[in-house]
């Protein structure tokens, strides 16, 4: 089977995109990354990725006179680069629903909550406020909304007595991690697609387990 070609676009650190760029490097793994680009331009994933041997870009949307325009330029460049697949990693942009719409049910996304719980900013400062106690991270596909769009793939982590938002955020990025490359793979495999707006699997993905928190005595 063709190796799917993703381009990532990011902001900041671009641990997942390292995540997903460690997954890319075994030959039996699905895609491959064909563009990593920033629309900050001191993104410290650039380097990351430049490491990697992977191309990078630079579309800064302070060059833009509106979304439209520099979803525009996103696109442009993910094309130029061959990219028929997008996997956002910490890229902290709104997207216009032109931008979803180009590229639908061939965009993912990583999100630091459980979804529907906690949809954008300090989603660990939320979590701990609420008092939840299992908080995680969830791989979806993007529509318009923010934070929306059918769930590939969550995983939970108990919130622990005391944890501050940064140990907490640990613990859900190191999930983060595990769940991007593993989602992208149930999508380039066909093993997980949209259907009327939630996934479904070509296998069991049930598991059988259950994350309780705190423990059952
Ligand atoms: C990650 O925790 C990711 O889930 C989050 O930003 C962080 C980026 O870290 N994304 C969002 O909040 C998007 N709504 P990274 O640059 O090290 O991957």
């Amino acid at each position: 089977m063709a190796r799917l070609k993703v381009g990532v676009p990011i902001s900041g650190r671009g641990s997942n995109m390292a995540a997903l760029a460690e997954a890319c490097a075994d030959p039996g793994f699905p895609a491959d990354i064909v563009l990593v680009l920033s629309n900050e331009p001191g993104a410290a994933g650039l380097t990351r990725a430049q490491a990697f041997g992977i191309p990078t870009a630079v579309v800064d949307h302070r060059d833009f006179p509106d979304r439209a325009a520099f979803d525009a330029a996103l696109t442009a460049r993910l094309e130029a680069a061959g990219a028929d697949f997008v996997c956002l990693a910490g890229f902290m942009r709104l997207l216009t629903a032109g931008f979803v719409e180009r590229w639908r049910d061939r965009l993912l996304n990583i999100h630091p909550s459980l979804l529907p719980a906690f949809r954008g900013l300090d989603t660990h400062e939320r979590a701990l406020a609420a008092g939840v106690r299992l908080h995680g991270c969830t791989v979806h596909f993007v529509r318009p909304e923010l934070d929306d769009g059918p769930i590939v793939m969550q995983a939970a982590v108990p919130v622990l007595p005391d944890d501050t938002a940064g140990s907490l955020a640990a613990r859900v990025l190191a999930q983060e991690h595990r769940i991007y490359p593993a989602a992208l793979r149930l999508v380039a495999e066909g093993a997980a697609r949209v259907e009327g707006e939630r996934v479904v699997y070509r296998r069991d993905q049930s598991g059988g387990g259950a994350l309780v928190a705190p423990p059952l005595p």
